[in-house]
């Protein structure tokens, strides 16, 4: 079954926006199988973000990711991976669709609220970067 990861990043935390985003994808009808609060080290956070180590704004992601503590999550379900981003919306608030979450709550790109996979493969490295195996749990929704 497909997965993907997702996090809410320190402003959604502080924004109480995490029983939102779980509400959210609940309602979508995606199962939780990871979740965890946790402050980010430098190294975790300079690996989840390593494709933009050239970008201008690599410091500053990191230094905010780092900043105070995300809610770190997994979420499986058929085609959870592309549903994911669109339940995110677009990366710059400013132009994401009412409707997803970070247009319905955001307005900085360095402020976003929250992070998803962008790709199966990408879902991949990520989950496994941030969980241990014995983290997931494999279930059976009622229906
Ligand atoms: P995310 O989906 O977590 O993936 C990369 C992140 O880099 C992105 O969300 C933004 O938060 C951040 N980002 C992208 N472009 C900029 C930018 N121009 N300035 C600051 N942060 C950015």
């Amino acid at each position: 079954m497909e997965r993907t990861f997702v996090m809410v990043k320190p402003d959604g935390v502080q924004r109480n926006l995490v029983g939102e985003v779980i509400r959210r994808f609940e309602a979508k009808g995606f199962t939780l199988v990871g979740l965890k609060m946790m402050k980010v080290s430098r190294e975790l956070a300079e690996q989840h973000y390593d494709v933009h180590r050239e970008r201008p704004f690599f410091g500053s992601l990191v230094e905010f990711i780092c900043s105070a503590p995300v809610v770190a999550m997994v979420w499986e379900g058929d085609g959870v991976v592309a549903s994911a981003r669109k339940l995110i919306g677009a990366t710059n608030p400013l132009t994401s669709e009412p409707g997803t979450i970070r247009g319905d709550f955001g307005v900085s790109i360095g402020r976003n609220l929250i992070h998803g996979s962008d790709a199966i493969e990408t879902a991949q490295r990520e989950i496994s970067l941030w969980f241990a195996p014995e983290e997931l749990v494999s279930w059976e929704p009622a229906n």
